[in-house]
């Protein structure tokens, strides 16, 4: 089976445009925006689910955190946030961050593509130095996985939900964000000279759920969460290879984006 990241390269896209695009990629408004929503979501959605005691006790693995923008946003209401990139840039960047003055003390970066719940880049299930028993290969399993708009770069979402399923403990969740495929215009979320390594447009709210329930989550729904305004091209190509709107260019198109949230089952062990 091809990989998230052999199918990303040989798109064109993935490690490559990521890394090009990392040292700018803080200086994006609708980013920023588009990751606050996404905050709140996850906030709101983890206090109607009661299963969590207090939200100050999860650990939250994010799977393509990119420059850790949503993952900073998170990280004062959590313990503790493992932020995982493909994109060694994008890494770097967060690393960057990481080391100003006042920036949260309980993100953990990691550049790896996460194909293996028990891969070694992940922390270890028990801490370096314990000398608890137990298998010393055994990876962290987190009460909360987050991934935001990453799911439209993967081409095969079967692999990676159950990734996802085994990254989790007993009772943890999955709050995944993106932007919905409403209809045909959802491809003018991004302008034509950022189609590589875009798998698909957006996110189909009945296909998402299937696909979650076969990997075996239960308890799925997949929602509209909120809406946002885009400038996006008025005709394909618009934008040029700028990627983004020069004077008087575009226009503004209202973006419906979704939360899939699913539970793995059985009892939460703390
Ligand atoms: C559109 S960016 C979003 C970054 C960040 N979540 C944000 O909203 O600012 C998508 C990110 O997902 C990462 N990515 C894509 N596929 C991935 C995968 N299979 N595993 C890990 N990261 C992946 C890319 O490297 C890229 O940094």
């Amino acid at each position: 089976m091809a990989s998230a990241v052999s199918n990303l390269k040989s798109a064109g896209g993935g490690n490559e445009r990521f890394n090009a695009e990392a040292a700018s990629w803080d200086s994006r408004p609708f980013v920023h925006a588009a990751s606050r929503e996404a905050a709140d979501a996850i906030l709101a959605q983890l206090k109607t689910h009661s299963l969590h005691k207090a939200t100050n006790d999860l650990n939250v693995l994010e799977i393509g955190c990119g420059t850790g923008i949503l993952s900073f946003l998170l990280a004062p209401h959590v313990q503790r946030v493992v932020a995982v990139d493909a994109a060694e840039g994008m890494i770097d960047v967060l690393n960057q961050k990481l080391h100003k003055p006042n920036a949260p003390s309980n993100i953990t970066p990691v550049a790896v593509l996460l194909e293996n719940p028990e891969d070694p880049a992940l922390p270890p299930a028990r801490p370096q130095g314990s000398d608890a028993s137990g298998d010393a290969t055994a990876r962290l399993k987190f009460d909360l996985i987050t991934s935001h708009l990453v799911l439209h770069h993967i081409p095969d979402l079967a692999p990676v939900l159950r990734t996802m399923h085994g990254c989790l403990k007993n009772g943890g969740s999955v709050m995944l964000t993106d932007f919905q495929d409403f209809a045909p215009e959802a491809r003018r979320f991004h302008p034509e000279s950022k189609m590589d390594g875009v798998a698909r447009h957006g996110i189909q709210v009945e296909q998402m759920t299937q696909l979650m329930r076969d990997a075996g989550f239960a308890g799925v729904e997949v929602k509209t969460a909120w809406r946002m305004m885009k400038t996006v091209e008025k005709f394909p190509g618009e934008f040029g290879t700028k990627g983004g709107p020069g004077e008087g260019q575009g226009e503004e198109m209202e973006i419906p984006f979704v939360m899939c949230y699913g539970q793995k089952p059985g009892q939460m062990l703390c």
